[in-house]
C-alpha cells in the first residue's frame, strides 16, 4: 500500500469510510476489503449509487445488459453546463452513441466495425513502430540518468501509438494531447467553471480537426483507421438500411478510440514501474529473464486496474444480496477492487509477477464492452517494459520529486507523479 493515512488502513465497517474523500480514494484497499466481507452491494450514503466489490458478482452482473444499462451519459451530466458552454458545443456535432454508452442492439454494430478496423493484424504490424518509439522516447532522458517518468516516457507512448494507428501525422500530436486532456476532464466532472469553457473549446477544436481529416481519407484513402471508418458501410441501427457512418458517428468513435487509451495506459505502466521498483528481486528476475514480461504485464494490470470503476444504470429495480436496488440508481462495478479479491487472488495487494491466476482479472472489462484496446495497451506495456528493463538499472524513485499518491478520480486511476533516477546498462 502507499501512503495510506492510518485512519483508511483501520476502518471497520463501510460507514468509517468516505468512498469520495481523497484520502480513501488514494488508499482504497482497506475499504474494499471491508465492503466484500460485509456489503458486497453497497449503497453510498446520500447517492443514488450503489457500489459492487466482488469478482464473481460483477463479472455476473456484466452478462446481464438488460437489466444493467451502460447507457449512463444522462445520469452523469451532472450540473447544467453555463449558456456559454452549451454555445461552444453548439457550434459542432452532437453526441450520439455507439461504443461505451451503447447498449444492444446499437451496441453491435458500432463493435462489430471496431473489431473490424482494430484487429490483431493490425497490432502486431505496430510492433516495430512501437520500439522505435519507445526508444526514441528513452534516448531522450537515459543520459540525465534521471526523468520526469510520466511526462517523458508513459504520457507520450500511447498518445503517439494511438495517433498512428488512426492516422494523426505527429506534427498534430500537441494539439492531440491537450484535447485528450480535456476528454478525460470532462469525464471526472471536476473541471471549475472556467475548465469547462476551456474542455469546450479543445472538443470542437477536435472535432473540427477529425471533420476534416475523414474528408481528406475520402479523397485520398490510406493504409489506416480513419481511412477504413470513412470508407466502410453499417445497417442502420434504427432503419436496417446500409449507409456509411455519419459525421456524428465517426465523431463519437474517434473520439472514444483516441481518449479510452491514454490516460489508462499511462496509469498502468507508471503503477507497474513503482510496484517494480518496490519489490526489486522480482524487478531483477525479469531483467534476467525477459519471457516473464508478459505475465507480469497481467500482474500490473491487476494491481493497477487504472479503469478503477465503470457505471451500469439499473433499468429495472431488482435485488442483489439482499439489497433492493431501485429503477434508475447508478451501479459502480469496481473493477480495481474485485481485482484484488481475496476470494480469488491470494495477498491481493502484493504484486507477485509469477501470480497463476493473475489473467483473471477485470481490468479491461468483461463481456460485449470488454476492451477493445485490450491488445494494443498490452503490446505498449510489453515493449516498454522490456526496453526499459534492457537499457537501465538499479531504478529509484526520487522521493522528493514523487509522493506517490493518485489523482481523486472515481472513474480513472493513476499517479499524479513519478520521478525516477536509474543507471545505464553497461553489459
Ligand atoms: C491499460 C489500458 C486500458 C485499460 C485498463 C482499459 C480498460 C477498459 C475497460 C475496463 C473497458 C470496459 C468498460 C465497461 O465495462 O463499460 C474498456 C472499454 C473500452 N476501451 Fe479500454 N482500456 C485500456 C486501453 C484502451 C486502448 C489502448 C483503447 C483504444 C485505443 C481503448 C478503447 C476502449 C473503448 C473504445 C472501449 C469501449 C468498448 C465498448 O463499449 O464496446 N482502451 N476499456
Amino acid at each position: 500500500m502507499r501512503n495510506a493515512p492510518s485512519s483508511v488502513e483501520q476502518g471497520r465497517c463501510p460507514a468509517d469510510f468516505d468512498f469520495f474523500d481523497e484520502n480513501t480514494l488514494n488508499c482504497p484497499y482497506r475499504f474494499y476489503e471491508v465492503l466484500q466481507e460485509q456489503a458486497p452491494v453497497y449503497h453510498l450514503p446520500d447517492t443514488n449509487i450503489y457500489m459492487v466489490t466482488r469478482h464473481a458478482d460483477i463479472k455476473t452482473l456484466l452478462k446481464d445488459t438488460a437489466t444493467f444499462s451502460n447507457n449512463f451519459t444522462e445520469q452523469l451530466k451532472g450540473p447544467e453546463p453555463s449558456p456559454d458552454v452549451t454555445a461552444i458545443y453548439a457550434r459542432a456535432w452532437q453526441p450520439v452513441d455507439t461504443l461505451i454508452t451503447a447498449d444492444p442492439p446499437r451496441h453491435k454494430t458500432y463493435r462489430t466495425l471496431v473489431n473490424k478496423v482494430f484487429n490483431q493484424k493490425r497490432v502486431d504490424a505496430m510492433e516495430d513502430y512501437m520500439k522505435r518509439i519507445v526508444h526514441e522516447l528513452i534516448d531522450g532522458f537515459i543520459e540525465r540518468g534521471e526523468c520526469d517518468f510520466i511526462s517523458e516516457f508513459t504520457t507520450p507512448l500511447p498518445v503517439y501509438v494511438i495517433a498512428d494507428q488512426l492516422g494523426v501525422p505527429r506534427k498534430d500530436l500537441r494539439d492531440f494531447k491537450r484535447w485528450s486532456d480535456s476528454f478525460a476532464r470532462r469525464l471526472s466532472q471536476m473541471a471549475t467553471p472556467d475548465e469547462q469553457i476551456e474542455d469546450a473549446e479543445n472538443i470542437v477544436a477536435f472535432q473540427f480537426y477529425f471533420a476534416e481529416m475523414c474528408e481528406q481519407r475520402r479523397n485520398d484513402p490510406r493504409d489506416d483507421m480513419i481511412t477504413d471508418l470513412v470508407t466502410t458501410t453499417i445497417e442502420d441501427p434504427d432503419t436496417g438500411e446500409t449507409r456509411p457512418l455519419n459525421m456524428e458517428e465517426l465523431q463519437s468513435l474517434l473520439q472514444q478510440l483516441m481518449v479510452a487509451g491514454n490516460e489508462t495506459t499511462t496509469s498502468a505502466i507508471t503503477g507497474g514501474m513503482v510496484s517494480l521498483i518496490q519489490n526489486p528481486e522480482q524487478l531483477h528476475a525479469l531483467t534476467l529473464d525477459p519471457a516473464g514480461i508478459p505475465q507480469a504485464v497481467e500482474e500490473i494490470l491487476r494491481m493497477e486496474s487504472p479503469s478503477a470503476g465503470l457505471w451500469r444504470v439499473v433499468k429495472k429495480e431488482t435485488e442483489i444480496h439482499g439489497v433492493s436496488i431501485p429503477e434508475g440508481s447508478l451501479l459502480m462495478l469496481r473493477y480495481h477492487a474485485a481485482n484484488r479479491d481475496r476470494a480469488l487472488f491470494d495477498a491481493p495487494n502484493e504484486l507477485n509477477i509469477e501470480r497463476a491466476n493473475a489473467n483473471d482479472h477485470i481490468a479491461f472489462g468483461q463481456g460485449i464492452h470488454f476492451c477493445p484496446g485490450a491488445m494494443l495497451a498490452r503490446k505498449e506495456m510489453h515493449v516498454a517494459f522490456t526496453a526499459l528493463l534492457s537499457r537501465m538499472t538499479h531504478f529509484r524513485i526520487d522521493e522528493s520529486k514523487s509522493d506517490l499518491t493518485y489523482w481523486p478520480n472515481i472513474v480513472l486511476r493513476g499517479l499524479k507523479s513519478l520521478h525516477i533516477q536509474f543507471d545505464q546498462r553497461v553489459d
